[in-house]
């Protein structure tokens, strides 16, 4: 597996093992720091990469920044340009998951705004274990965050010490993963991923007013589905018990890309393999990010 040789600050090209930010800044004090994990695939038959949904990956880093009120904007084709240097610079062999993180560099007063830096890396990384055989997932008692608390819509490094706790909790619980209830007692998502389950044949996912980072992977699979079978994906309140009704469930994400869920709370989801419409999901998805279908929805970068 290919090694990352430099890392991008401030877009200056360093070894990797160079990389610095000041422990009194405020991104490391308070966590004032948004990122965004993607992906570039390389096609397997052109040898080519091309970073996946660039464009819907920056605007929700523009998001996240404004919410959290950092002085300075990214461009789409600023950040094109500068990940195509560092994902260059690498030379990669296989695919390449890339993470831009922006903070508040400077040291003092939580009220700055300013200056904000940012790091870039590329790095291999290995297709989650749990893909092909799917994993076991618990109802966290940890609760996800609220909107007017800690934002889960935007990419904040700070949402993920709660997201953390939760993995942990559910690790030594004896489970693979978490799946986290909303305040009210609604399904909500992963620590790191989003959830979608199907129930009489017809795929159902939390909405956005379920506490959940606005996906960029959820909004693919929305449309990747009813472009297979012109169904649309219901957006809605999911209760706890209608987990357990489920006769197939998944997460997804950039990271986890699709991973088959089969089993809640120790009990089976549907037979308890991963079901016909999660394979026909994960095989769309991965030809579509890989480039392997016509690029319809101009969702591939060059790099
Ligand atoms: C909490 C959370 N939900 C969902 C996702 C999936 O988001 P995306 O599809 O944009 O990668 C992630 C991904 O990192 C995440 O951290």
């Amino acid at each position: 597996m290919w090694q990352p040789r430099v890392i991008m600050q401030n877009g200056e090209l360093l070894p990797y093992a160079e990389a610095r930010v000041h422990p009194m800044s405020l991104a490391m004090t308070y966590a004032t720091a948004v990122f965004e994990g993607l992906r570039a695939y390389r096609n397997p038959e052109t040898g080519a990469f091309k970073i996946f949904r660039l464009a819907e990956h920056v605007r929700r880093l523009q998001a996240g920044m404004k919410v959290m009120r950092m002085d300075r904007r990214f461009e789409v084709d600023e950040v094109a340009a500068l990940l195509t240097r560092l994902i260059r610079a690498n030379e990669p062999d296989d695919d390449v998951y890339v993470r831009l993180l922006v903070y508040v560099e400077a040291l003092g007063l939580m009220a700055q705004t300013g200056p904000v830096g940012f790091t870039a890396a590329a790095s291999p990384r290995e297709r989650p274990k749990y893909a092909e055989t799917g994993m076991s997932l618990g109802v966290s008692s940890w609760t996800r965050l609220s909107d007017n608390a800690s934002p889960p819509r935007i990419k904040a490094t700070a949402n993920y010490h709660s997201a953390r706790l939760t993995q942990l909790q559910a690790k030594a619980d004896g489970y693979d993963g978490a799946l986290m209830l909303t305040p009210a007692g609604k399904v909500s998502e992963a620590p790191i991923a989003c959830f979608f389950m199907v129930r009489d044949g017809k795929l159902i996912t939390p909405g956005l007013g379920s506490n959940i980072l606005e996906s960029v992977t959820r909004d693919t699979i929305i449309t990747l589905h009813e472009e297979l079978t012109g169904q649309p994906v219901a957006q809605r309140d999911v209760d706890r018990s209608e987990l357990y009704f489920a006769e197939e469930a998944f997460v997804c994400g950039t990271g986890q890309e699709i991973i088959p869920v089969v089993a809640i709370d120790r009990l089976p989801v549907g037979d308890g393999q991963p079901g016909p419409i999660t394979r026909r999901l994960q095989k769309t998805y991965f030809d579509t990010v890989r480039g392997l279908v016509p690029d319809r929805h101009e969702w591939l970068t060059p790099v």
